[in-house]
């Protein structure tokens, strides 16, 4: 990298820092109407966010089986541990606890495999981080109920949660709420499981919907800390810092728009009020949400941190006729001075140490990067013997994301840690491809569902367990 923003006092990483991967229920579990579990939003969701959902379960799904995690997890938890893992983050299926979601018990098959799972991470001394909804909404929630624009949701997730609290609270410490809660914005169905396309769906219903989840999130928060004094809630935001395409005060000011989208996710997590900025978003749109004393009340239970995946950073310009390019659920104006990844994500490390230093002014709150990681075409090759992935712009990648991470911890922010996405290779969320790898882990699975699912460590495998194992001392800064 080429900017000189160095600090030459680089300590090291806290003592504690959370070291570890990340992960989702849909994208490795498999067993997808097996143990129990009733379908998904994602079980018609065979080409991810590329085309429209299915009206059923379709063959080509390659969700159907993920990694087969249901019946592998004793052998890729051991993995995690002999890289040094401190926590994994993992996703509960909803589905496989309430397949209906609205159903009045809770399916026994579905939270013995979750008590399977903590065994294993209890086994290695590794820290589960659960969220409680990534993408996972129950498909007769969505198709019965509309999704979040309906306020039911809000009880049926509140009883999944208590379900799940009274069940693992003693075992769990770190919750998310909902994953990337801001990306209903852009992607409603997979966020929020409204069946409406978005450029149908009226800005009112999409607020309204937001506003349940918020009331959901603070909900639970408030149960959570009842259920469980010790235990730390997270929000969960995609964090893309915005830059004005050019120094135009326009550009900036549409940046600013931009920003406001996102941070309002977090200002209503961290300070339990609506900001003045939404407010007149919905002033100047017309746009009257039914917003009671109690939903006032229930978003007073802020969160103890904030959590965020970090992918890219984006532009904006106030010329709308600048064509955005692709980008994590939502892509921006490219930026003239970054490269992208084969799936056209500009990379920017600088960007998380920007985005950083930012939520951590903003919120005063500690902050967990909870995902981050490049998506590529691995090749598995022969090295003496053994099979594995030469992955070195994978280490190059997060070597320099996690140098920033360093970076904003010198500049003061506090963070608890770490989770690399994908640690091990899953089917990708927004084109549900298998070649879309971000694993320290080959799985041998392809596109078109042929494999033997077998297991092999990357290159990059070594060069995590070495950053784990130093804190982050091997770190190679030297580019920064
Ligand atoms: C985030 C999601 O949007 O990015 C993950 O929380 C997803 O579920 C990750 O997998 C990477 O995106 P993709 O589309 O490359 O899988």
């Amino acid at each position: 990298m080429s900017h000189a923003s160095v600090n030459p006092a680089r300590g090291p990483f806290p003592e504690g820092f959370l070291w570890g991967g990340a992960t989702a229920a849909n994208q490795m579990e498999g067993e997808y109407a097996g143990g129990g579990k009733g379908l998904s939003i994602q079980d018609v969701m065979p080409k991810g966010i590329t085309s429209p959902p299915t009206e059923g379960p379709t063959p080509d799904n390659l969700k159907q089986v993920g990694i087969d995690f249901y019946h592998r997890y004793a052998e890729d938890i051991a993995l995690f541990a002999e890289m040094g893992f401190k926590v994994y983050r993992f996703s509960i299926a909803w589905s496989r606890i309430f397949p209906e979601g609205d159903n009045s018990e809770p399916n026994e098959e579905g939270l013995e495999f979750y008590d399977r799972v903590l065994d294993e991470l209890e086994k290695h001394g590794i820290e589960p981080l659960v969220t409680l909804s990534h993408y996972e909404t129950p498909l007769n929630l969505a198709r019965t109920y509309g999704g979040w624009t309906n306020r039911k949701l809000i009880g049926f997730y509140e009883r999944y949660c208590q379900v799940l609290f009274e069940r693992f609270g003693s075992r769990v410490k770190y919750w998310l709420t909902f994953n990337e809660i801001n990306s209903i914005i852009h992607e409603p169905f997979i966020s929020g499981g409204i069946p409406i396309p978005r450029d149908e769906l009226t800005e009112q219903d999409l607020y309204q919907a937001i506003h349940h989840e918020l009331v959901a999130s603070g909900r639970v928060t408030r149960m959570a800390h009842e259920l469980m004094p010790a235990a730390k809630i997270g929000c969960m935001i995609v964090a893309h810092p915005v830059y004005p395409l050019t120094p135009s005060p326009d550009d900036v000011v549409q940046a600013m728009h931009t920003a406001h989208a996102s941070y309002a996710f977090g200002d209503i997590h961290c300070r339990g009020i609506y900001p003045g900025y939404l407010l007149r978003h919905f002033r100047d749109n017309g746009i009257e949400l039914e917003i009671t004393d109690q939903d006032r009340d229930d978003l007073t239970n802020t969160v103890d941190f904030v959590s965020f995946s970090y992918y890219m950073s984006i532009c904006e310009s106030a010329d709308a006729t600048i064509a955005k390019g692709p980008g994590n659920l939502m892509g921006g104006v490219p930026n003239p001075t970054l490269e992208a990844s084969e799936w056209g994500w500009q990379i920017d490390p600088q960007g998380l140490r920007v985005i950083i230093n930012d939520y951590w002014e903003r919120w005063q709150k500690p902050l967990f990067v909870v995902e981050n990681g490049i998506g590529a075409k691995d090749v598995l090759v022969d090295v003496d013997g053994s099979l594995t992935v030469e992955d070195d712009y994978r280490i190059d990648y997060m070597n320099d994301h996690l140098v920033q991470v360093r970076e904003a911890i010198a500049d003061g922010a506090h963070v608890l840690g770490y989770t690399s996405w994908g640690c091990i290779d899953i089917v990708s969320a927004g084109t549900a491809q298998l070649s879309k790898r971000y694993g320290f882990i080959y799985v041998d699975r392809n596109d078109d569902g042929t494999g033997s699912l077998e297991r092999y460590r990357k290159k990059s495998f070594d060069w995590y367990r070495e950053v784990i194992a130093s804190n982050g001392a091997i770190l190679d800064g030297s580019a920064a």
